[in-house]
């Protein structure tokens, strides 16, 4: 028989919690997906794309068209400008990117930095590279990332570092002195960044998205990822982009051709013209993620959840240490089967979770919805 290349990989969380919440009917706020319909143009423009002539195999790196207005947008809103022709990649999702980055960095026996909590497709990407995961995680319960940890897991060997901002599972974003660290310690060790920035356009309180496109001494070193399945409400659609220099893109290119070789194409067409013609899309995707998340904050201000607003991201984590003493998974499945809200234990993404009570619920919902969910939460006040 053969031996498992990812002996330690089961079933993911997310297909487990979004099938329990179905099974037991509760008001599935796990898995990361909105519950409306992308923009209606977008629509529009999907069914005028499928109906004409533009079914079959687009160039490897995705339509001109899109790594056109990709290029514009990363240009309007990042101030950086990349050639569509040799910086821009489309991929079947955020998840092929990255993937497909590891595949060309990472040789047999080197190492990738992966801070913990992370998204769950990134240590299995490593290992089918041959490469192996170094896991540094983020510290207290604002998650910060302590640099001297991450310093001391360098070895001569460390090949790539992922980053997240906006991060998935905590909402929380890299700080001006995280990118001066991050910059500091990939331009001292000779790093590549992988920057996965899916949730760009979702960043509240005016913050504003900081891009490692931005930083003039990892632009050279870095692949960052987007995705239009976060951006158009659109998850299913699996259609996103990597952006990097020339001499890296010509690596992802490599890999990428043999891995889907390309995107659907009605689909890229479609993104492309609603780029072009919608930009007031992404750019009202924070006010109108923020007031999900305040909707949903404000309806559980009464209950016994402690809740820091999540400052970027559609999640929020809800702290339930006050509410009772089990682990997340347990706390996962009984606010599933019992108060009817499904939600994601945050231990999942980590190697060696350190114990918190904390869940992660997801607020790209209708706003019925989050009151409805925030309602059967507010009533949970103790669990023996
Ligand atoms: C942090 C993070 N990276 C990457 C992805 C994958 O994006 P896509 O759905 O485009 O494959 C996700 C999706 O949930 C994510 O949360």
């Amino acid at each position: 028989m053969i031996g498992s290349k990812l002996p330690g990989v089961g079933t993911t969380i997310f297909t487990i919690m979004s099938k329990m919440a179905a099974d037991e009917g509760a008001i599935n706020l796990s898995q990361g997906y909105p519950d409306f319909n992308p923009p209606d143009a977008l629509l529009d423009l999907l069914a005028k794309y499928a109906r004409g002539n533009y079914h079959q195999y687009p160039p490897m790196a995705g339509v001109a068209y899109l790594r056109e207005q990709i290029a514009a947008k990363t240009h309007a809103l990042y101030g950086r400008e990349v050639s569509a022709d040799n910086e821009v990649t489309v991929t079947s999702g955020g998840t092929e990117a990255i993937f497909v980055a590891l595949q060309a960095l990472i040789h047999p026996g080197e190492e990738c930095i992966i801070l913990d909590p992370a998204f769950d497709s990134y240590e299995p990407g490593v290992t089918m590279a041959g490469g192996r995961s170094v896991h540094v995680p983020m510290r207290g319960d604002d998650f910060h990332i302590d640099w001297d940890e991450v310093r001391a897991a360098i070895t001569p060997r460390t090949r790539v570092i992922i980053v997240n901002s906006p991060h998935n599972p905590t909402g929380r974003l890299f700080l001006p002195e995280d990118f001066a660290e991050l910059t500091r310690i990939a331009v001292g060790n000779d790093l590549v960044v992988i920057s996965d920035e899916v949730y760009e356009h979702m960043v509240y309180d005016g913050a504003g998205h900081t891009s490692v496109l931005t930083i003039e001494a990892l632009r050279d070193r870095s692949i960052v990822v987007s995705s239009f399945g976060k951006t158009c409400h659109a998850t299913g659609w699996k259609v996103a982009y990597a952006i990097a220099s020339p001499e890296l893109t010509d690596e992802f290119r490599k890999v990428h051709q043999f891995v889907t070789f390309t995107t659907h194409t009605p689909t890229q067409w479609a993104l492309a013209e609603f780029l072009d013609k919608h930009p007031e899309h992404y750019r009202n995707l924070p006010d109108f993620y923020q007031a999900k998340r305040d909707v949903f904050n404000t309806a559980l201000e009464a209950s016994a959840f402690t809740i820091e607003p999540s400052a970027g991201t559609y999640f929020q984590l809800a702290g339930y240490a006050s509410i009772a003493d089990v682990d997340d998974v347990t706390m996962a499945h009984y606010l599933t089967r019992t108060v009817k809200v499904a939600a994601i234990p945050i231990s999942v993404f980590y190697d060696a979770a350190p114990g918190q009570r904390v869940v992660r619920l997801c607020f790209a919902k209708d706003d019925a919805t989050l009151r409805e969910a925030a309602s059967r939460l507010s009533a949970v006040t103790h669990i023996e």
